[in-house]
């Protein structure tokens, strides 16, 4: 794990592995980079990857002002750590809250992005229910922790199978979710509420572009999923089979089988 001091803020991150094109790889909420263990075992042969923390995660300590957390700033942050390790034009691959920030990156720093992998995300913005729920969630997070949250995250996010039949999977969800620092959650979930909509841009993508899908994602289904890649020219749709929210650690042998595939037909 290094750390690199990115407009103040000391940035946690796992840079391994080596070949191009890069592949930058944005976690989910509320976890951190340790989701992506099974994705540097099965790649970081062939490709050089760059993992950071966003702020309130992993190793990376929240903003100082919640209030000011936005998903531009953290695209902001990836794209001073990629400047900063010297790293041109990447795959850059976000799963749910990760895909926010993949697109603000698209549109704050396009030069940054060579492709993009969109896992398990939306292009459009928080709806008033939506916004309705995170507001609730920021309050119960500030007078309660974050206990209760992740219990109620690791019920939706994961598939039915997934819950049933596979426990040890379960766990480690859970664990990466215990990271979380309440400061980080509210300001991400203040980040999430205020993004931007980036169904507009969807149309003017011109890189190579791999959407993926848990079968059974709830929060971002696949059917949500097919229209982002339909309105993405030349976007690339896969399902994984059995999967939920967290198709990367839930199958992550199907996961990285559609991510190589699309890796080395760039
Ligand atoms: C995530 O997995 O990052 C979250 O489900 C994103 C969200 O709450 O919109």
């Amino acid at each position: 794990m290094a750390v690199a001091t990115i407009s103040g803020t000391a940035v946690h991150y796992v840079d391994v592995g080596r070949g191009s094109p890069p592949l930058v790889l944005l976690h989910a909420f509320p976890l951190h980079l340790g989701m992506w263990d099974e994705q540097v075992v099965a790649l970081s042969s062939r490709w050089r990857m760059i993992l950071p923390d966003l702020p309130g995660f992993g190793g990376t300590e929240p903003l100082a002002d919640p209030g000011a957390t936005t998903i531009d700033g953290f695209a902001d942050l990836v794209a001073g750590l990629m400047a900063s390790l010297g790293v041109g034009p990447a795959v850059v691959g976000g799963l749910s809250m990760g895909g926010y920030v993949a697109f603000s990156l698209l549109r704050r720093h396009p030069e940054t992005v060579a492709a993009l992998v969109l896992a398990d995300t939306r292009a459009g913005a928080d709806t008033p229910e939506v916004i309705e729920r995170r507001n609730n969630q920021q309050r119960q997070v500030g007078e309660e922790g974050t206990d209760g949250l992740v219990e109620t995250m690791v019920g939706n996010l994961l598939s039915d199978d997934t819950k049933a039949n596979r426990p040890e999977v379960v766990e480690r969800a859970r664990a990466l979710m215990h990271g979380c620092s309440p400061a980080g959650v509210i300001g991400a979930l203040e980040a999430m509420k205020n993004r931007a909509d980036a169904v507009p841009m969807l149309e003017q993508v011109r890189v190579p572009v791999l959407v993926v899908v848990g079968e059974h994602d709830g929060p971002s289904p696949p059917d949500v999923a097919a229209a982002m890649a339909d309105a993405i020219p030349g976007a690339r749709l896969e399902v994984v089979p059995g999967a939920g929210h967290l198709s990367s650690l839930e199958a992550p042998d199907a996961f990285n089988q559609v991510l190589e595939s699309f890796l080395t037909r760039l």
